[in-house]
């Protein structure tokens, strides 16, 4: 009783007695004293409601009135009353003389003289002897309906298949459907409503002025019931891959990184050839790399580094490898494409930084000539670093991805040997969740094919790992095309983070 408002209290009073029958029209409550419109009186009673106090009903009525047309013929007469009366004189008359007569209104006067039992003989119109009386009574029913509607009552009762008749004439009647809520006491309702005494004015909302003048002392406070259902507000949030993607550059902005980007468009020669990936490699291949039209060559910014990557692709230059043994071409080199993956970032970095230590990171799009599925997208986000220190060494690469992926949640993350062309060792990076492996990313220490074009002369140590795979482990997407449709009710749900041993 305490939760209830005043206003609810004066609804159930008013209500009082309804409990089993049909209930009362909510227009009928609004006098201007205890209730000042009908809203008020619905938010009080969709209140009542979810407590089990009231019941709502509501049905759609339909009212009738007269159309356009039938006020016209209930001052003029039907039509068909006018061709009548022109038969009646004869029994009969021709059709092109009757039309002549009714102008306009003659098809229509026909139609429903027809109705009412008038025959079409020959090009004759013809009240059949011995049935004049019977169609007349007929024409005179429906101008009795019309005077009828005219000056209904609500207990007016109406003859259905005349209504159905003259509905099907265009305009003659006018319909409007409005919808009539009742309210009834339930049972609880009945109960509660017979317990209140009297009603004191309450205050729901406490008031600056309330507090500051003291009067909060006197006034009565209304109860809130917490446990109540509410509708669920949702808020509008990060979508869940920029927050991911935000928390991964917190975690490396934390650990020293600087973030780095050097943008979508490269050529083949960043991309792949000075990170030491043979010209005949299959990855460069137009199925899995998208080439660009226009521009369609960019050239290297420095001749040096186009000498000292040719030597190391075709003989290994001065590090004691044998290169990959080819002819090398600047012309594949200079190809544009969208970049395959963030290496490209690193790579790029350490060709203008040769002898800084130096620990970068970058979160990017990378573009795939892909086909989409649920582990697979054409565009998708890597998270890319490097650290390049003197003494480096490949435990410490892997202490700070093992620190990564602990700061960003997956405690248990694994290595294994692998295989990159830019890297010696390489490494996989890997989770194991429900008894499945999951692939989390590459990583590795560069290669002096990579490193000695440039100048490098320290240790680098080297990842590339996928963002939207975290966004899906840890948010529980299905799959990875479901992370970018963006449907509401999937961005709504709460998170679901999967459990991680
Ligand atoms: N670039 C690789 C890829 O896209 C991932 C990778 C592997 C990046 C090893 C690295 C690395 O920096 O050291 O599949």
């Amino acid at each position: 009783m305490e939760e209830l408002s005043a206003l609810e209290k004066k609804l159930l009073i008013a209500l009082r007695g309804t409990e089993g029958g049909p209930g009362i029209e909510v227009e009928t409550l609004v006098d201007g004293k205890t209730f000042s419109s009908i809203q008020e009186v619905m938010n009080a009673a969709s209140w009542l409601k979810t407590r089990d106090l009231v019941e709502i009903s509501e049905k759609a009525v339909r009212f009738v009135g007269l159309g356009a047309e039938g006020k016209r013929y209930l001052e003029e007469g039907l039509p068909e009353r006018q061709l009548f009366e022109v038969c009646k004189r004869e029994g009969k008359i021709g059709m092109a003389e009757a039309k002549e007569l009714l102008g306009e209104s003659f098809g229509i006067a026909l139609m429903h003289l027809k109705n009412a039992g008038a025959v079409v003989d020959g090009g004759t119109i013809k009240l059949p002897a011995g049935e004049v009386g019977e169609i007349e009574a007929k024409i005179r029913e429906r101008e009795e309906f019309l005077k009828v509607l005219a000056e209904m009552k609500e207990e007016t009762i109406l003859d259905r298949n005349l209504l159905n008749y003259l509905l099907k004439r265009k305009n003659v009647l006018a319909v409007k459907e409005k919808v009539v809520r009742k309210l009834a006491l339930t049972e609880n309702g009945a109960a509660v409503a017979a317990g209140i005494s009297a009603i004191e004015e309450e205050v729901s909302q406490l008031t600056p002025e309330l507090i500051q003048t003291g009067k909060w002392r006197d006034t009565k406070l209304r109860k809130y019931d917490v446990t109540r259902y509410a509708p669920r507000v949702y808020g509008g949030r990060e979508h869940p891959l920029n927050q991911i993607a935000s928390q991964v550059r917190k975690i490396f902005l934390s650990m020293g990184f600087t973030e780095i980007d050097y943008g979508i468009v490269q050529n083949a020669f960043w991309n792949m050839d000075a990170l030491f990936v043979p010209q005949d490699h299959p990855a460069r291949d137009m199925q899995d790399t998208f080439y660009l039209a226009f521009p369609e060559k960019m050239a290297v910014e420095n001749e040096e580094w186009v000498e000292a990557v040719k030597q190391m692709h075709e003989n290994g230059g001065d590090t004691g490898s044998e290169g990959w043994g080819y002819r090398w071409s600047r012309d594949e080199a200079e190809k544009t494409l969208l970049r395959t993956h963030t290496t490209v970032n690193t790579i790029r970095f350490l060709a203008e930084h040769p002898d800084e230590d130096a620990k970068v990171f970058s979160i990017a799009r990378v573009f795939r000539n892909e086909n989409v599925d649920a582990t697979h997208l054409p565009e998708f986000m890597q998270i890319e670093g490097i650290v390049v220190e003197e003494g480096a060494s490949l435990a410490m690469l892997i202490g700070v991805l093992r620190e990564f992926y602990k700061r960003i949640g997956f405690p248990n993350v694994r290595f294994h040997p692998s295989y990159f062309p830019f890297t010696e060792p390489s490494l996989e990076v890997y989770t194991v969740l429900d008894g499945k492996t999951l692939e989390l990313g590459g990583a590795g220490i560069f290669r002096p094919e990579v490193t000695a074009p440039f100048g490098v002369k320290k240790r680098v140590l080297a990842w590339g790992l996928g963002l939207e795979r975290l966004a899906m482990l840890k948010y529980g997407f299905e799959s990875l095309p479901e992370i970018y449709s963006n449907r509401l009710e999937v961005l709504r749900r709460p998170y679901a983070a999967k459990f991680w041993r």
